[in-house]
């Protein structure tokens, strides 16, 4: 290895930081989450042979993955491509550029799997076009939940006894993989995802979503929806309000995933007193100044933020409802062929 260094290098970013917010509740704060599966993953190609020293990397993602993609790449001499999209903010790109990243952005969605399937469809014409190339499929790759049973152990060993999880869902690795290895210890730990309006994985209709970091135009292989007890909903307004409020009371200076899984999580603590929450706060604010943390992107983007929240969710008695605004459904640990026959049954 030269003078660059190696994977492990950057091993002390991926443990999150343990916060109490008050109440029982708890936030995971990450440096950048996606570090830690990246690694992972990274790590298990080299050691099986798909990855050697040079060797390319292709990879679909708008965020959080690509970054920590380009760091470790640069650190393990590997090269990558990124196929992005609208979400990945010029801030990003730039970052990434100077990490030597090559980078393809789709600029139309796919008619039926919106930018997510675009992305899907370009990169597999890019690993067609690099063979011997390495794609570590974050959506379907089990070495992505697999890897984050170092921060339930970090999270047992800091809180305790926990009863309930609150997390966003974007590949499903963070949220199904955690707690899975927390029900080792606490099988009745409660697991509440959180989405968006628009997007399918808990079977909302497709239609386009202006928050990264959750949700998607296609249901990843990664969740694992039988392990959901609760969904929520969150509007893309509703969210950036969570991630400013969590700035303001807390001076925690977060993404809006994670805004929106600690109010998720306080108000699951607000209705079981004397139990305890964690949510997980994947990425901080810095790469969202122009965008969530900036009044005029918000009112021409969203439409302003301050008054569009609810204080507490509807509860909805189908997943497929149109909700328009903080909504909430009863999972009950069911896959989601059968949520949806269930609900549509019942009607
Ligand atoms: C900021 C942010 N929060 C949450 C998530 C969801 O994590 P996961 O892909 O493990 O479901 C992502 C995924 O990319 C993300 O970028």
């Amino acid at each position: 290895m030269d003078e660059r260094g190696s994977l492990r290098d950057l091993k002390s970013f991926e443990d999150p930081r343990i916060v109490p917010l008050g109440d029982g509740v708890y936030g995971a704060c990450f440096f950048l989450m996606k570090l830690l599966p990246a690694r992972y993953m990274l790590e298990r190609a080299v050691e099986s042979g798909q990855l050697t020293e040079g060797g390319t990397i292709c990879e679909s993602s708008s965020g959080t993955f690509a970054l920590a993609l380009a760091m470790l790449a640069a650190q393990g001499n590997f090269r990558l491509l990124i196929v992005g999209d609208w979400a990945l903010d010029v801030g990003l790109q730039r970052r990434l550029l100077a990490l030597g990243v090559e980078l393809d952005i789709v600029e139309e969605p796919h008619p039926r799997g919106g930018y997510q399937l675009a992305r899907l469809e370009r990169l597999k014409k890019h690993l067609a076009n690099r063979p011997g190339s390495y794609w570590p499929a974050q959506y379907s790759n089990p070495d992505n939940p697999l890897s984050y049973a170092k921060v339930a152990a970090q999270i047992i060993d800091e809180v305790g006894q926990i009863d309930c999880l609150v997390g966003a869902v974007g590949s499903g690795g963070s949220m199904c993989g955690i707690a899975h290895y927390l029900r080792l210890l606490f099988p009745e730990l409660v697991l509440i995802g959180i989405d968006t309006p628009g997007s399918v994985l808990f079977g909302q209709p497709g239609a386009l979503r202006q928050v990264s970091g959750l949700g998607g135009g296609i249901v990843p292989a990664n969740v694992d929806h039988s392990q959901f007890d609760e969904v929520h909903w969150l509007s893309a307004a509703e969210i950036i309000a969570a991630a400013h409020d969590l700035h303001s009371d807390r001076g925690l200076f977060m993404g809006p995933t994670s805004g929106a899984a600690v109010k998720v999580a306080r108000w699951w603590g607000e209705t079981h007193p004397g139990k305890t929450a964690v949510a997980l706060c994947p990425d901080e604010g810095h790469r969202y100044v122009d965008t969530v943390y900036d009044e005029s992107w918000v009112k021409a983007n969203i439409g302003g933020w301050s008054d569009a929240r609810r204080k507490r969710p509807l509860t909805v008695t189908s997943p497929t409802e149109n909700m328009a605004g903080w909504s909430r459904f009863g999972w009950g640990r069911r896959s989601l062929v059968e949520v949806l026959s269930q609900t549509m049954s019942s009607k």
